[in-house]
């Protein structure tokens, strides 16, 4: 293929990863990786992950949204932010999560408080090792 395009193989692989966004994603560090169903989160690159308390929305893992929250000193929580009641997407407000569809309010951890889901928000499995989570389905 590079042949016919009179490029080399290094210029035709720069430029596949310049139109996906990978090379410069990765150089920077900054960009959630994902890999076969796995999700890396350095984060070092989300400040409000910084206190306990703190959310970030991190990216998708398998077509879904997964927000991180920090539960403690070393210790986080992901889930995915499809709400079980009709599948909407939820968003962090007043210390816990709601969605914008038929209000149903979830704590911090994502476990139920009110409204019609049937329970609460999925989480996900998250292990966290050299400053990078590595979140899997
Ligand atoms: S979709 Fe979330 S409460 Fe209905």
């Amino acid at each position: 293929m590079s042949e016919e395009l009179g490029l080399t193989r290094r210029q035709a692989l720069a430029a596949a990863a310049a139109i996906c966004g990978v090379g410069a994603l990765a150089a920077a560090g900054a960009a959630p990786a994902q890999a076969a169903g796995r999700l890396k989160v350095r984060l070092s690159a989300y400040p409000s992950l910084k206190k306990v308390g703190g959310v970030a929305n991190v990216g998708a893992l398998s077509g879904r949204q997964v927000a991180v929250v920090r539960t403690g000193k070393k210790t986080y929580v992901a889930l995915d932010r499809t709400c079980p009641h009709a599948g909407a997407i939820v968003s962090a407000s007043s210390g816990g999560w709601s969605c914008p569809a038929h209000g149903s309010r979830f704590d911090l951890d994502g476990d139920r408080v009110s409204g019609p889901t049937p329970s609460g928000l999925r989480k996900l499995r998250a292990r966290v090792k050299r400053g990078v989570l590595t979140i899997t389905g």
